[in-house]
């Protein structure tokens, strides 16, 4: 594996493998690898070609008073798991790479989909997401790039740019990583403490509670999110909101339909989690 910290290595070195006629596969992470980054590794690996990794705490998507400083950063172990996993190129910029004026003047502002789920609670942060990711394409200019279905709105906002700004990328999705208990994995996760832990269990506990209405027979999305809800009760875990929307358009949905996603966010303690399942599927 070779590590490159600025977008001229990148590029030579990518150069190379075009000429021998491989794709790019790429993913993009903040680091801090779990099992989860390792499993969009896997997809990217099996598009064939060479597999680029990006490990970059963005500042521009962390709001004021959110975790950009405390994020968890652990670049040698990350670069141990990356290489084990066979990523061919391990590309980690400093801010300065990435925004050598400071200030950009120009940014991807999102126009749709950004007015619910965590787009409420997070003004700008997925406009720090776009602007990130479409700098990131500009740089690795992937043939493939995979992204996970933990952060669905994300996924949704990212396929919405790449076909507005026909930008030349195939997107692929890969499914949710969980622990064997169910709770998704996430750099996040580190936060927790062992009681803390236990509670954010609730998050998936709650969806599959959900599912398995739905898998029963309920389509009516009030009664499924109540499911939800009535599970999540008692665990002094109030989700920031419990809906089930159109994996497409993010609109919520009265009646549930294979496909439909069912997105959670919750604070446990001071650490804000998502998750979500798609109904229908296995
Ligand atoms: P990060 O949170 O590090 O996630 C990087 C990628 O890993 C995202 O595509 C995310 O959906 C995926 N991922 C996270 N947890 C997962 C899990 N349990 N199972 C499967 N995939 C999982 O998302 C970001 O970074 C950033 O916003 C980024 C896209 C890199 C832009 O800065």
């Amino acid at each position: 594996m070779k590590t490159v910290r600025t977008i001229a290595e990148l590029r030579g070195h990518l150069a190379g493998a075009r000429e021998e006629g491989k794709d790019v596969a790429f993913v993009a992470t903040m680091g801090s690898l779990h099992a989860g980054h390792l499993a969009l590794v896997d997809e990217a690996k099996a598009r064939g070609g060479l597999v680029v990794l990006s490990i970059f705490v963005n500042p521009l998507q962390f709001g004021p008073g959110e975790d950009y400083d405390a994020y968890p950063r652990q670049e040698a172990t990350d670069a141990g798991l990356a290489e084990e996993r066979g990523v061919d190129v391990l590309f980690a910029p400093t801010v300065a790479e990435v925004y050598p004026d400071g200030e950009l003047g120009v940014r991807v502002v999102p126009k749709k989909l950004v007015d619910r789920l965590c787009g409420l609670s997070r003004p700008g942060h997925f406009e720090g997401v776009l602007t990130v990711v479409a700098k990131l394409f500009g740089m690795v200019g992937p043939d493939v790039a995979v992204f996970g279905q933990k952060d669905w709105q994300q996924l949704t906002l990212i396929r919405r740019m790449v076909k507005d700004l026909n930008m030349p990328v195939e997107i692929v999705v890969a499914p949710i990583v969980r622990e064997e208990d169910g709770l998704a994995l996430s750099s996040r996760n580190a936060y927790l403490t062992p009681p803390q832990r236990e509670r954010a269990l609730t998050l998936s506990r709650g969806l599959f509670a959900a599912k398995d209405a739905f898998d029963q027979g309920v389509t009516d999305a009030e009664r499924i999110k109540a499911k939800a809800r009535g599970t999540m009760r008692g665990s002094d875990v109030e989700p920031e909101y419990i809906e089930l929307v159109d994996p497409d358009t993010l609109d919520p949905l009265q009646e549930a339909v294979p496909g439909a996603v069912l997105a959670i966010a919750a604070r446990i303690g001071e650490t804000r989690l998502i998750d979500n399942l798609i109904l229908g599927s296995p």
